[in-house]
C-alpha cells in the first residue's frame, strides 16, 4: 500500500478576523496544504462563525485549497451554494443531515471532494453506509464548536479503527483528517495511529514561528 502524503490544514477560525487575505497569502509561503475553513451555525454548534460570501472572498485570495468544515444542520440545503463559493473539499457532520448520501453524491458531480465528520460521541457505523462516495472522513478530537480546546486522547483508537475499516472496504485512498487540539505534542500519535491529514488553528496562527509550527507537524513521524 503507498505511503498517504501528510498534508496541514490550518484552520482559519484562530487567524486574525482583520486580515484574512494576509493569512491567505501566509499559508502559501508557510507551506500548507489546505486552508480550513469553519462553518458553524449557532445551532448544530453552540457557535456562529462565517457562510459563504467569507468563503467567496477567501477564494479571491487563495493560493492553497480551501477545506470546508460546515457545523450546521441540514447542510444539504447549503453545500452547492458553498461548491459556487470556491470550496475545493467539503465536509459535513452525517448527523446534521436528513439527506447525507444524496448531498454526497451532489459535491462530488460539481468535481468537488467530499466527506463525513464525526464529534467524539460519534460512531464509525454512521459512516459506514458512505465509504464508498466519500473522499475523506473527518475525526473530530474535539466537540466541534470551538477553537483551542484539549485533544482527547480517545480519539487515537477511533482512527485506528477508522483506518481499519477503510482498508477492509478497499477505501484505503480516503483522507483521514483529524480536527480538534492538534499540535506538535500528538501529531506524531495521531500519524502514527493512521490519519494523513491535520488540522490545526491554535497551533499555527498561535505559533511564534508558524512555517516552523507547520513543518514540525508534518514531519512528525520523523
Ligand atoms: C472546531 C473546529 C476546528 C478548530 C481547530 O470546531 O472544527 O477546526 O478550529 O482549532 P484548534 O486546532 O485550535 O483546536
Ligand atoms: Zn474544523
Amino acid at each position: 500500500m503507498l505511503k498517504k502524503q501528510i498534508k496541514i490544514a490550518p484552520s482559519l477560525l484562530s487567524a486574525d478576523f482583520c486580515a484574512m487575505g494576509e493569512a491567505m497569502k501566509n499559508l502559501k509561503a508557510w507551506g500548507a496544504d489546505y486552508a480550513h475553513c469553519d462553518v458553524m451555525d449557532g445551532v448544530f454548534v453552540p457557535n456562529l462563525t462565517f457562510g459563504m460570501p467569507m468563503v467567496k472572498a477567501l477564494k479571491k485570495c487563495a493560493q492553497i485549497p480551501l477545506d470546508v468544515h460546515l457545523m450546521i444542520v441540514k447542510p444539504e440545503k447549503y453545500v452547492m451554494q458553498f461548491a459556487d463559493a470556491g470550496a475545493d473539499i467539503i465536509t459535513f457532520h452525517p448527523d446534521a443531515s436528513e439527506k447525507t448520501g444524496a448531498a454526497l453524491k451532489e459535491i462530488k458531480a460539481r468535481g468537488i471532494k467530499c466527506g463525513l465528520v464525526l464529534n467524539p460521541d460519534k460512531p464509525l457505523s454512521l459512516i459506514e453506509p458512505y465509504l464508498e462516495l466519500i473522499d475523506m472522513l473527518v475525526i473530530m478530537s474535539v466537540y466541534a464548536g470551538f477553537g483551542g480546546q484539549s485533544f482527547i486522547r480517545d480519539s487515537l483508537a477511533k482512527i485506528g479503527k477508522a483506518r481499519a475499516l477503510l482498508n477492509a472496504a478497499g477505501r484505503s485512498d480516503v483522507d483521514i483528517e483529524v480536527d480538534g487540539g492538534v499540535g506538535e505534542g500528538n501529531a506524531a500519535d495521531i500519524l502514527s495511529a493512521g490519519a494523513n491529514v491535520l488540522v490545526a488553528g491554535s497551533a499555527v496562527f498561535g505559533s511564534p514561528n508558524p512555517p516552523k509550527t507547520i513543518s514540525a507537524l508534518r514531519g512528525a513521524l520523523g
